[in-house]
């Protein structure tokens, strides 16, 4: 019998109620495919910094290493600073984990309206392979001569040859997997000067990797042709900063920031990868039940793969898409009537 530790945390806003949902519907999977999930919840969050003064516990990276995954659902919230709140939790997570692959699928289901006119969903299936613990997100930097008539911030974007040349990997072994054509988002056009090392090494992986086909765009028609020419793209492969942008502006081209999930990965499995939506705590939809399940579920599903459950990762996707592609079974943000709850049970009924 197969055992699997998934660490939770929740955090903050609808982070637990898309969790709780995710939660539902793997453990209807688990008894359906024979194995079982052991859930430690961890309540790391801001309303943990308010009472205590931190996100989490001084050992608390140790204390996750443990599982086999880390569930996540969202951190930040309105009554703490986000940077106090993302560097207090969320970005050691990535960091002291070394979870440097953030993959972010991007895919127009059948049924989801799209906000482009006449697209089909074989015309959007992309995905962001974002670079996660390096590039524009460095800790170099911050406020001078604060209070003073000359106060300025700055922050250096550092990008390693090891950093940048292991993103690559990930993205080019995707590629082979998929439809064996990478796009690198850059903006080396001049005056930045990290860029053109990207490119370079963009190049070196290329020359590694023969029957995959690349493109490389700067970041800014890069985001137009996202909107234009959404077909064009299979794996895109982009600095923390751009994949970032990147990995929300897809999913909205797709019907909804709502479904986009998000797999930060330690490819070498030396520690737990940790797997949650893109998308955040959503103050304005907390508390109302009617934020939707669906990103969370799929995140859920790529933990599954991750974890060697291909059947049931495959069997909770095929159910998400069953789901969203019934007129009557959608949350809000896809233009539906349903709460969480029904569109949980929606999934459950169609797995
Ligand atoms: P957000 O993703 O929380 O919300 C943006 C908009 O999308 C809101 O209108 C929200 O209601 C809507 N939305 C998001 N998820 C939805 C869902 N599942 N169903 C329906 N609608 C949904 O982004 P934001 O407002 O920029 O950030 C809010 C907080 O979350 C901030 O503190 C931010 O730092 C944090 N955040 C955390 C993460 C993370 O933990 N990975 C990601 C993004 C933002
Ligand atoms: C995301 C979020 C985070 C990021 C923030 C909350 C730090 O936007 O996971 O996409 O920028 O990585
Ligand atoms: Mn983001």
């Amino acid at each position: 019998h197969r055992r699997h530790r998934i660490a939770t945390i929740p955090g903050d806003g609808i982070g637990h109620e898309v969790i709780e949902a995710g939660q539902e519907v793997l453990e209807a999977a688990a008894r359906k495919f024979g194995f079982s999930l052991n859930w430690t919840e961890f309540d790391w969050s801001c309303d943990r910094f308010q009472n205590t003064g931190q996100m989490m516990p001084e050992d608390g990276i140790d204390l996750v290493r443990e599982y086999d995954a880390i569930y996540l659902g969202a951190v930040g919230w309105p009554t703490v600073p986000d940077h106090v709140s993302l560097w207090g939790l969320l970005i050691p997570l990535r960091r002291e984990l070394d979870l440097y692959a953030n993959v972010r699928p991007v895919k127009l289901f059948e049924g989801v309206k799209c906000p482009l006119a006449d697209r089909k969903p074989e015309d959007i299936d992309f995905v962001v392979v974002r670079e996660n613990v390096e590039g524009e997100y460095s800790k170099i930097g911050g406020r001078l001569y604060e209070g003073t008539p000359q106060e300025a911030a700055n922050q250096v974007a550092m990008f390693t040859r090891h950093g940048t040349d292991r993103i690559m990997e990930v993205a080019f072994d995707l590629a082979k997997r998929r439809r064996k054509h990478v796009t690198s988002a850059t903006k080396s056009n001049g005056i930045v000067h990290t860029m053109p090392f990207w490119d370079e090494r963009f190049k070196a992986a290329t020359a590694r990797h023969a029957g995959v086909e690349t493109a490389a765009y700067h970041i800014d028609i890069l985001a137009a042709h996202f909107v234009l020419h959404p077909d064009w793209f299979d794996v895109v492969v982009a600095s923390n900063l751009f994949g970032d942008i990147l990995s929300d502006l897809g999913p909205a081209v797709a019907g909804s920031i709502g479904i986009a999930p998000s797999a930060n990965l330690n490819p070498a499995r030396k520690t737990p990868s940790m797997f949650e939506p893109v998308h955040g705590s959503a103050p304005d939809i907390a508390g109302k039940g009617i934020a939707n399940p669906a990103a969370a579920i799929w995140a859920g599903a790529m933990m599954l793969e991750h974890l060697g459950e291909t059947q049931a990762a495959e069997a909770v996707i095929n159910a998400m898409a069953t789901t969203l592609a019934q007129n009557e079974t959608r949350t809000a943000d896809l233009g539906g009537t349903e709460d969480t709850r029904q569109s949980v049970a929606a999934v459950l009924a169609a797995l």
